[in-house]
Formats: C-alpha cells, sequence, structure tokens
C-alpha cells in the first residue's frame, strides 16, 4: 500500500474544482493504488459551498481518498503538499480579455507564492490553470525562492485537447490517433496551434484560439469540465511521463527556440516520469517565418504581462 500524497485544490468552490476534484480523488490522475490526502481552499466567503463541496465528495464513497481539508488558510492548504493545482482565479466573463484579469490576479499568485515557498515540500509539482495562467505561474515561482523553478507550469493542456479533438472530428479518426500538435507561447488569443508536425492531419485548419469565448457564448460559464480534464491530463502526464508522445506545457523557458528564458511559455515537451518527473522541451523543429511570427508574438504578449505584473508587485 502507497503512502498517500497530499493534493491541492485552490478555487476548491468553483466550476472547474467541481469537476477536478471528483478526478483526482478516483484514480483519474495518480493511479487507482495511490491514496491521497484532498486539500480544499477558496475564499472565506466560499466556505460555506464548499461545504457543500466537501459532503458530495464523501458521499461519492471514493476509496482512495483519505483525508479532506477545506481552509481559506494558506498554511493549512499548502502545507507539506506534493502537488498543486491552482485553479483559484477571478474568471474571465463574457467580453472580458485576460489582460483585464492580470492586476486582479497578480496578486494572488504572489501571495500563494510565498505560502508554496514556506509550507510546501520542496519538490512539489505546480500547475497554474487560473488566469493569467503563464504569468501567475511566473510570479508564484518569483516569491518561491526555494522550490526549483521548472517546478512551476501553467496549463495549455486544454488548447492541446481542443485542437486534437477537433482534428480527429474532421478526420473522422480517434483522438488517440492525433499526436504531436503544438501550443506555442500564451494560454490567450495569442497562443500559436502549430500542426505542422502534427501525425494524422491532412487539414490543419483549427479554431483553437476563439474557443474558450465559444463555450463561453453557449454555456454563459467558462470552460469548467474539460479544462478539469486537461489539468488532470497535464499532471497525470508529468507524474507517470509521456513515452514519445508530444505534450504542450507551458514552462520556464531555458532560451529554447529563442524565447526569452524564464518566461512561462506554452512548448512541446515530453515528459520522463519515473522518479524524477523531469520533463523537456522537444528541440531540432525547425521554424518557417509563418511559425516564427506567430511564436514571437505570444512571447511579446508574456514580456508585457510580466511587466505589468512585476509592476504590481513592486518588491
Ligand atoms: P470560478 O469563479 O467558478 O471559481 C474560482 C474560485 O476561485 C471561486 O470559488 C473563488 O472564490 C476562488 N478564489 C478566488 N480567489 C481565491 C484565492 N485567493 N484563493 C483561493 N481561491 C480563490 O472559476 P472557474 O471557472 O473554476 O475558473 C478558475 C480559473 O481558471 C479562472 O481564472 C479561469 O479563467 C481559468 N481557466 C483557465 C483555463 C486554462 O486553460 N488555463 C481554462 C479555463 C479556465
Amino acid at each position: 500500500q502507497k503512502a498517500p500524497i497530499r493534493v491541492l485544490v485552490t478555487g476548491a468552490a468553483g466550476q472547474i474544482a467541481y469537476s477536478l476534484v471528483n478526478f483526482i480523488a478516483k484514480g483519474d490522475v495518480f493511479g487507482t493504488d495511490q491514496p491521497l490526502d484532498l486539500i480544499l481552499l477558496d475564499i472565506k466567503l466560499m466556505m460555506e459551498v464548499l461545504g457543500g463541496v466537501v459532503m458530495e465528495l464523501k458521499d461519492c464513497a471514493l476509496p482512495l481518498l483519505r483525508e479532506i481539508v477545506a481552509t481559506d488558510d494558506y498554511e493549512v492548504a499548502f502545507k507539506d503538499i506534493d502537488v498543486a493545482f491552482l485553479v483559484g482565479a477571478m474568471p474571465r466573463k463574457q467580453g472580458m480579455e485576460r489582460k483585464d484579469l492580470l492586476t486582479a490576479n497578480v496578486t494572488i499568485f504572489k501571495g500563494q507564492g510565498q505560502a508554496l515557498d514556506k509550507y510546501a515540500k520542496k519538490n512539489v509539482k505546480v500547475i497554474v490553470v487560473g488566469n493569467p495562467a503563464n504569468t501567475n505561474a511566473l510570479i508564484c515561482s518569483k516569491y518561491a525562492p526555494s522550490i526549483p523553478k521548472e517546478n512551476f507550469t501553467a496549463m495549455t493542456r486544454l488548447d492541446q485537447n481542443r485542437a486534437m479533438a477537433q482534428i480527429a472530428e474532421r478526420l473522422d479518426c480517434n483522438v488517440n490517433d492525433v499526436n504531436k500538435v503544438i501550443i506555442w507561447g500564451n494560454h490567450s488569443a495569442t497562443q500559436y496551434p502549430d500542426v505542422r508536425f502534427a501525425t494524422a492531419v491532412k487539414n490543419g485548419a483549427t479554431m483553437i484560439q476563439k474557443r474558450g469565448a465559444a463555450v463561453i457564448a453557449a454555456r454563459k460559464l467558462s470552460s469548467a469540465m474539460s479544462a478539469a480534464k486537461a489539468s488532470c491530463d497535464h499532471i497525470k502526464d508529468w507524474w507517470f511521463g509521456t513515452g514519445d508522445r508530444w505534450v504542450s506545457m507551458a514552462v520556464p523557458s531555458d532560451g529554447s527556440y529563442g524565447i526569452k528564458e524564464g518566461l512561462v511559455y506554452s512548448f512541446p515537451v515530453i515528459c520522463t516520469g519515473g522518479d524524477e518527473r523531469k520533463y523537456k522541451i522537444v528541440q531540432g523543429l525547425k521554424i518557417d517565418d509563418f511559425s516564427r511570427s506567430k511564436m514571437d508574438l505570444s512571447a511579446k504578449e508574456l514580456e508585457e504581462e510580466r511587466e505589468m505584473a512585476l509592476s504590481v508587485c513592486k518588491d
């Protein structure tokens, strides 16, 4: 019997978490032989709602789920955690661009970076889902200097999954038959979904960048179930490895493909799994002029976001 791991979900009373906590607790991410403690963080105002989520989780009668902690206290939430799903943030509303959210969210992610630094395990794996996800991850890492930078990632897997699903639909094939779809850059409208290397693709035209807006228009709420699933895919692949599949993760740039070091930028990566749980950016891809301009545009946006974010943080 494996020792339980401690998994934190922030924004736990929100809509993404409502699907996510069930996926995690039933073994979709860490395997059906891995017991876990689930720590649920939200703001004070949401504690009653969160209490309802806890009741339902218990009512799911999930054998892997040990302790459930619902809290608004950072010390309790971040203490000794192995994995953090940082979902909590102000969500994007209809017609709102991600930049409007930046100022509000930077402060949250600074505080959570400090809490990670102080309380979490030093090998904690972090996925930031809350928008603007790439820059929130950068800020979080900045304020958690005792944790390796590469442990901070942001989610572009939903964009990858959307791309794969649309390609599979168009080609009338199974989504598993689609591989090597890349999301470059920011989780925003400047992201560059790159299908040049994709296998099982005939016509690469996709509408990935605006898919989030389409879901909002239809559902009157932002993507939640698919976002929760994507965050599980991201952490599962990081935890167990990808084999030779490529997956897109926003990770701190090491200068690959001319992207400034330190920007949290979505690259195609391969995860090693094992005890080390490393990821490597896929190297040596040929970048044509069109791709270059798209990739640079998203990098430029991220540089602007970084500047804006740092000016909010001051110290
Ligand atoms: P939601 O509004 O339903 O839930 C957010 C929850 O976070 C709320 O319960 C709120 O009280 C909580 N929260 C706010 N500040 C907090 C703090 N400081 N600590 C802990 N909890 C806090 O939003 P939803 O739909 O669950 O989305 C969450 C985030 O995920 C949004 O920022 C959204 O834009 C983002 N998102 C990112 C995607 C991606 O692909 N990277 C895809 C879809 C959504």
